[in-house]
This record gives structure tokens, sequence and C-alpha cells, in this order.
């Protein structure tokens, strides 16, 4: 009887998240292998979703081969190839370099295996099955309104002083994170309420490779060494994420002692999230990791089993050899008042690890 109940409670489990039937779908998975592909573990976000993927795959029943490959494109698609010749019959990718995992791609053509873009879209090929993201425009229009309504863009005078630190180029969401942004704040750039001291407002200005910290932080010392170092004051600056904060913060604690501006970021990363917590940082846009790896993974059953897979848009991500049926999740705001709730309440970190 008690065995009964459990593996009901297992089968409501597994249906929950795989959309599977009990019993007979469990066993037909037996020797099913996923790959997946991450681009680095030098950023927090990417070891989280690494590790939840992980997680989810086997306890679906899955055999996972789950990679890192340093933000070396080589290496990345060394790994898929590996993936594909190993046997693995799904291969789900967060590429380091959008454009650049060709040769993997033809390999996963060739030899019939579906490609799930991860996060980050996998252009210009058309071998890419499915993509699943948070909703990467909408995390940019997140900062900007947040900007916008902090500086009470729409009546105070002005004008306000703000610069932009974008993203990876190589990386797609880099530019639909700066657009959403952009398109909130660019009519008051226009109407001269809001400047741009630096005049560094085109998005191959304001990028940064490989999201580094330590790029953002040195091109963020040359603007307030150049620009602000005669006690101009500056009121906000745009980070597209919270490796790119991070450095524009350092930079700050270094060079300036104006009033402190908005900074803007992404993904609730711990030591920003303890910025919030010490006034460093304004905002984040909280990703949930464990939501998307969940959406993931019932991709991937579902294409295993050959059922309908389930998406919300199918006209964003063209990314230039077809548009990508994609999943798109909520991006959620977080600050100072609602991090406990979202990141600790939900049991995304612990008390301990934000202290
Ligand atoms: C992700 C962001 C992340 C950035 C740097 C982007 O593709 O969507 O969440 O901050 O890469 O890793």
């Amino acid at each position: 009887m008690k065995k009964k109940i459990l593996s009901a409670v297992l089968c409501v489990a597994m249906l929950s998240s795989l959309l599977v039937g009990c019993g007979g779908a469990a066993s037909s998975k037996g020797g099913t292998k996923v790959g997946v592909s991450m681009p680095t573990k030098d950023l927090q976000r990417w070891n989280q979703d690494g590790a939840n993927m992980e997680k989810e795959l086997k306890a679906a029943g899955y055999e996972v081969d789950l990679q890192y490959a340093s933000n070396d494109v080589q290496t990345q698609v060394s790994q898929v190839q590996n993936m594909i010749n190993s046997g693995c019959n799904v291969v789900v990718i967060a590429a380091i370099e959008g454009s650049s995992l060709g040769e993997a791609l033809d390999m996963a053509k060739a030899k019939g295996v579906p490609v799930v873009a991860y996060d980050r879209l996998i252009m210009n090929h058309d071998a890419v099955s499915y993509y699943a993201t948070f909703d990467n425009y909408k995390v940019g229009t997140v900062q900007g309104t947040y900007i916008k309504e902090q500086l009470d863009l729409d009546n105070a005078a002005g004008p306000f002083n703000i610069e932009f630190t974008a993203g990876d180029p190589g990386d797609n969401n880099a530019g639909f994170f700066f657009n959403g942004a952009m398109d909130v704040l660019k009519p008051y750039i226009e109407s001269g309420k809001l400047n741009v001291v630096s005049g560094q407002t085109k998005f191959e200005e304001v990028a940064t490779p490989a999201w580094s910290t330590e790029t953002s932080q040195s091109r963020a010392e040359n603007i307030l060494s150049s620009y602000y170092a005669d006690g101009t004051q500056l009121d906000a600056w745009l980070c597209s994420n919270d490796s790119t904060a991070m450095g524009v913060e350092n930079a700050l604690a270094a060079n300036y002692t104006g009033n402190y501006p908005i900074i803007t970021g992404q993904d609730c990363d711990i030591e920003n999230t303890k910025a919030m917590i010490n006034g460093k940082q304004a905002m984040s846009v909280f990703k949930d990791t464990r939501t998307l790896a969940s959406q993931v993974v019932k991709m991937v059953g579902q294409i295993l089993k050959g059922e309908t897979v389930e998406v919300n848009d199918t006209k964003t991500y063209d990314n230039g050899a077809l548009v990508v049926p994609s999943y798109l999740c909520e991006p959620v705001f977080a600050d100072v008042n609602n991090y406990k709730e979202l990141l600790i309440d939900s049991g995304y970190y612990t008390e301990d690890q934000l202290k």
C-alpha cells in the first residue's frame, strides 16, 4: 500500500515536470542520453543552470553529459561533437558565441540529433530545433523602466546624467537587453532630459566582450576619470547584467565621490544581491534558473517522445536561417524590498549565502 502511494506520488511529480506517463515512459527512457553544453564556470549563473539541468534530467531518468567550455568557442564545438559521437539523443547548448557553432550543428544535423538552444539563441543554422530562454527584451525594458521611474523622468526637471554598459556582442541576448532598455530611455535622451556625458550610446560603443567584470570596470574607470572627475554628478548607469554591473560598482568605489547613482543589473548573483542589500546596486532582474531548467527538461521529454513541444513564441527569434520556436520564461524585477521573498523564501539562496 505504502509502495503504491509512493509510486503514485513519484508519478505525479514526474508528470508535472515531464508530461509523460508513469511506468512505461520512465522505463523507455533507459539508455537515453542528453548532452548539456554550458559556456563557462566563471559566472555564477551557468553553474546553477548546469546543476539544475543535470539534477532534473537525472530525476527524469536520463543519462546526462554536462560539459563547461571555459568560454572558449573551439572547446564548446569539440564538446558538442563528442556528445553527438558518444550517442547523445538530444543536445542542449548555451552558446558562448551564437554564430560560431556551425561545425557542431552540421554534425547534429547529419546525425539527426535535435538541438535545443538554452538561454542564448544559436545563430545562422537550421539545425536548431527549439529555443528556451527568458523574455530577453523584457529584461531590458524592466531595467529601463526602473531608471525612468526612479528619476521620475516624466515629471522631474532634470537633466540627469547617465551612462550605459551592455553585454557581449557575440551573445544574441545582449542586443535584446540593450534595445529593451534603450526603447524606454531613448525618448528622454532625445528630449535632453537624460544626458549621456561620455556620448557613448551605441551598442558597439558600450558592449562588453565575454560579459567580463574586469573589462566593464576598466571602461567605467576611463569614463569616470575623463568625464566625472571634475565633480559632475552621475545619476544612473544602465548595466545589462550583474557581472558588468559589478565592474561599474568596483570602478565607482575607487573613482567617484558624488551622490551614488542608480545601477541596474540582471541575474541576482550572490555578490550583486549583497550589493543591493548594501545600497551599491539598485536592482537586478531575477531569472529563476530552476524555471528554465524545468522548461527545457519538459521540452527534451516532448522531443524524445515525438509529442507536440510546448512553445509560446514563434515570431521573435529569427536566427538567420529560421524563426526558432521558443519558450520564453518571465523575468522578475528584484530589489532590496523583495529579494527575501524571491530568493530566500523560494529556496534559491540561504540567508547565510547573502551575509
Ligand atoms: C544571460 C544573462 C547573463 C549573461 C552573462 C546572457 O546570455 O542571459 O543572464 O548575465 O549571459 O553570462
